[in-house]
């Protein structure tokens, strides 16, 4: 399968991008052809909200960093958004990484979605937000045109304020093991 990780922290290696590496590690033994785009080394402009992409599915009018991802995209089985929570939401970078991905709405077919997040606190409730974005989010790419795509599960960083602070969790062999199984259910 081929595989796109969009890391949306200006933390490279801060408690999202080790849960990403971990997720990208168990996909690579697996024999999965890997993609991982840090949004935050990246130029690209907000969304226009021009809707010209629904008359040219899959460009963009805006010709920038998102241009070579937009077509990663398009060929990728599997994405996997990588957000730290911010007020209990992605961050903004990870957000207007996920609204340039609107020429793909149309279009998209056969994806399977997965969120990796790491968020300071411990109690699991306290991301049903982000959870619940993240569906709708893949319920979008069903409503236009987009057909067969599919939310293909989580994993919670919790309790990860400083960065490293992952590294005690159990979200790290989740990880591993969700990229490990790509495919597999
Ligand atoms: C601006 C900002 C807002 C944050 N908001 C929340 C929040 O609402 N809930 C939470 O649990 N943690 C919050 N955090 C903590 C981060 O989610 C936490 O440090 C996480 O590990 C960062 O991920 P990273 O290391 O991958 O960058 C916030 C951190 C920052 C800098």
């Amino acid at each position: 399968m081929k595989v796109l990780v969009m890391h949306g922290s200006k933390r490279k290696n801060g408690n999202t991008g080790l849960l990403a590496g971990e997720f990208i590690r168990g996909a690579e033994e697996a024999g999965h052809q890997v993609e991982r785009v840090e949004l935050g080394d990246m130029k690209f402009g907000d969304c226009l909200g021009c809707m010209a992409c629904w008359k040219n599915p899959g460009k963009c009018v805006q010709k920038d960093d998102m241009t070579a991802v937009l077509e990663k995209f398009g060929q990728a089985d599997a994405i996997v958004f990588a957000s730290p929570m911010y007020f209990f939401s992605w961050t903004s970078l990870m957000k207007r990484g996920i609204d340039r991905l609107y020429p793909y709405m149309t279009i998209a077919k056969d994806k399977t979605f997965y969120l990796i997040v790491a968020g300071g606190v411990p109690e699991e409730k306290l991301f049903d937000n982000m959870l619940q974005d993240f569906q709708k989010y893949v319920e979008c790419f069903n409503m236009h045109g987009g057909v067969n795509n599919r939310n293909g599960g989580h994993i919670l960083g919790k309790g990860t304020l400083a960065p490293g602070n992952v590294k005690e969790s159990s979200a790290m062999q989740e990880a591993y093991e969700m990229g490990k199984n790509l495919g597999k259910n």
